[in-house]
């Protein structure tokens, strides 16, 4: 048995779908435990390719049962559009995918407030999803939780009540009667819809740890986008370090074995914010379009950076995390010589560590290293030996550093693009997460 979570460690957006799914042969759940669908993993398989917001990865591979978890906010309106939208593409949701009872939904009155404050000058770059909304009603213990959604009565309730909570800013937006109106258009066809998926996943997975059975929590977002540990107040609203596993998901943080945490082989952000190690535009334009850097969900274009270990040391230790994949270091061949950052500086004093302070977070400079580049398609490559020698050394220069195994490497979109090393295990946690990769 094993219980593993995979957690993005940068600003999201890391491959963290591909990964997942690649690790799908020996799990019998998996589970979504915090975020909603402004998520966007995008997963090819044998050429087809999938974007999922709210579901998690494995639901394209049949047997798996999926779990959206309590830490998840949920749009009715998106988990129906998301369902029908796999259906099209041929994969059936029905039996095997599973709402937690206790998740809080979304509401059309939580995105028209993510739009109106973004649009007004206080934005954050959201993807205007009503994430952050619907998670401050859910903190200020005025949600709507998914059990809830399911009693017409306790609804109704609970929208009339909000409503007039919200009503001072909702008002200069809408009128209060058209809101409502928007909230129960498709109501009772959306709550009938919801509800044969909705379970107790805590119990769910709870019977599937007391069976011995594998358990995979998947994250969306990264370390950076976290609301405590990320470059704060640029995160989103909910817990995607591996912490966040357990309070979303629930089960107890003991039975958490292993955390692997997913790495591009440089660094991207979509939405504003500091990003220490962005690059100059020319060579980032250039690696967005090599590395087809737009947002899965908003379409944005994502700003680019060398890979920064000084954030990523931060990923790593505030979750805890036992081993890295690294993706897109296909994307990385042909563009000369790699920079990594290795510290920060600011106002002439070196960093070793994540600043918490927002000003010096913006103002920190990267101290750059430059490495041997590499050229070639690397596409094909399925063995580590199979890769350029400078590409291989990046890899390792990499986990020696960072002082972590790094056992899986990605260089294409499709799955069948993923190299598996095999690493000497020294920990506990190392070993059940190389179960898990079925070596
Ligand atoms: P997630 O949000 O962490 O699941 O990542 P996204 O799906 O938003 O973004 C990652 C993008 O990179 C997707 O379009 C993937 O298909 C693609 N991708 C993942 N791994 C690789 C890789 O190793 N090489 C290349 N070229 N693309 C990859
Ligand atoms: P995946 O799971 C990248 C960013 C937004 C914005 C901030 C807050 O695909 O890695 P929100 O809508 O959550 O209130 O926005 O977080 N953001 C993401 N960036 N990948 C994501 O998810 C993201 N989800 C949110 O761009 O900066
Ligand atoms: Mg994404």
């Amino acid at each position: 048995m094993s219980t593993l979570v995979v957690v993005g460690a940068q600003w999201g957006d890391e491959g963290k779908g591909k990964i997942v799914h690649f690790l799908a042969k020996k799990a019998s759940y998996v589970a979504r435990y915090q975020g909603g669908n402004n998520a966007g993993h995008t997963v090819v398989v044998g050429g087809k390719k999938y974007a999922l917001h709210l579901i998690p990865s494995w639901i394209l591979m049949r047997g798996v049962r999926n779990i959206i978890g309590s830490g998840v906010v949920v749009s009715p309106q998106a988990f129906q559009e998301e369902v029908l939208g796999l259906e099209k593409q041929g994969i059936s949701s029905r039996g095997r995918l599973f709402l937690s009872l206790g998740a809080h939904v979304i509401l059309p009155y939580h995105i028209l407030l993510d739009g109106f404050r973004e649009d007004s000058g206080r934005g954050i770059g959201t993807t205007k999803r009503g994430i952050g909304p619907c998670y401050e009603d859910k903190v200020a213990r005025i949600g709507i939780r998914v059990c809830d959604y399911l009693e017409p009565d306790v609804f109704k309730g609970l929208v009339s009540q909000n409503l007039k909570i919200r009503s001072a800013e909702l008002t200069k937006l809408k009128p209060l009667a058209s809101i409502e109106k928007e909230v129960f258009k498709s109501y009772d066809q959306l709550r009938r819809f919801l509800q044969p998926y909705c379970a107790d996943t805590s119990l769910l997975l709870s019977q599937a740890l007391a069976k011995k059975e594998n358990v995979l929590l998947e994250s969306a977002q990264g370390a950076m986008l976290d609301l405590d540990f990320g470059t704060y107040p640029f995160v989103t609203s909910s817990s995607p370090i591996a912490g966040g596993a357990a309070i979303g998901s629930g089960i107890g943080p003991a039975s958490i074995e292993s955390v692997l945490g997913v790495t591009k082989a440089y660094t991207t952000r979509v939405g504003l914010g500091p990003f220490p190690s962005e690059m100059e535009s020319k060579r980032a334009d250039f690696l967005r379009e090599k590395g087809h850097e737009y947002g899965t969900t908003t379409g944005r274009p994502r700003r680019i950076g060398s890979l920064d270990l000084v954030q990523l040391r931060h990923a790593i230790r505030v979750s805890g995390i036992n081993a890295l994949a690294i993706t897109k270091l296909d994307t990385l061949s042909g563009t000369g010589p790699i920079e990594v950052c290795v510290a920060y500086k600011w106002k002439g004093k070196k960093l070793a560590h994540f600043p918490w302070s927002r000003q010096i977070q913006k103002e920190a400079k990267p101290v750059s290293l430059k490495l041997q580049g590499f050229d070639g398609d690397l596409s094909s490559a399925r063995r580590f030996s199979e890769l350029p020698k400078a590409a291989q050394d990046y890899v390792l220069w990499l986990e020696k550093t960072l002082q972590i195994p790094i056992p899986i490497v990605s260089v294409g979109p499709d799955l069948k693009q993923t190299i598996v090393r095999p690493i000497k295990t020294t920990t506990i946690s190392q070993k059940k997460l190389f179960h898990f990769m079925g070596s």
